[in-house]
């Protein structure tokens, strides 16, 4: 068994943004190690393929020494088990997340009973912030600076003129 603490953050991030970095670096002194995991799941239809978000996430965690970005299918606590993670991170923003939390959170315990969930609260400016609501207002025009990272706001581009 790993000596080290290994948390992984898991999710779509289709496309990765500043709520979802900013729970990364919140992570980054409570663990040895932060596993940044994209779940394979073609179903949702995302907008980027698993490599785009994967390699979009490589170039936000470029020089944050304990942090990486891995790509899993299947059972998040299959994946966990791999890694010898034992806990998972999820950011919680309004009341509306909670349910969807709490099922997830039940969930992987019944599936694992030696895996926790921990939930950080992100930057009060990101409360709202979501990946759909991120692509919404991209496609409608509206001005997304501030809400992804500026290579973000670049793959949206490419995105939109393919
Ligand atoms: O960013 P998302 O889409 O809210 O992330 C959801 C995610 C990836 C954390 C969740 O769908 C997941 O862990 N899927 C893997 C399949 C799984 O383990 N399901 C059972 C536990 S809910």
């Amino acid at each position: 068994m790993s000596t080290k603490s290994i948390a992984v953050y898991p999710g779509s991030f289709d496309p990765i943004h500043n709520g979802h970095l900013d729970i990364v670096h919140r992570c980054r002194p409570l663990f040895d190690e932060v596993v940044v995991a994209v779940l394979r799941n073609e179903e949702k239809r995302p907008l980027f393929s698993v490599a785009e978000r994967v390699a979009m996430i490589d170039d936000q965690l470029a020089g944050l020494d304990n942090c990486r970005v891995e790509s899993f299918s299947g059972l998040l606590v299959d994946f966990m088990r791999s890694l010898e993670a034992r806990v998972i991170v999820r950011g919680l923003r309004a009341v509306s997340d909670f349910e969807y939390e709490f099922q997830m959170a039940l969930m992987n315990r019944r599936l694992n009973d030696s895996i926790e969930t921990v939930f950080l609260v992100p930057k009060d400016e990101y409360i709202y912030l979501s990946s759909r609501l991120v692509k919404e207002v991209f496609y409608l025009g509206g001005r997304i600076e501030g809400l992804v990272p500026e290579a973000v706001v670049g793959c949206l581009e490419k995105a939109r003129s393919d």
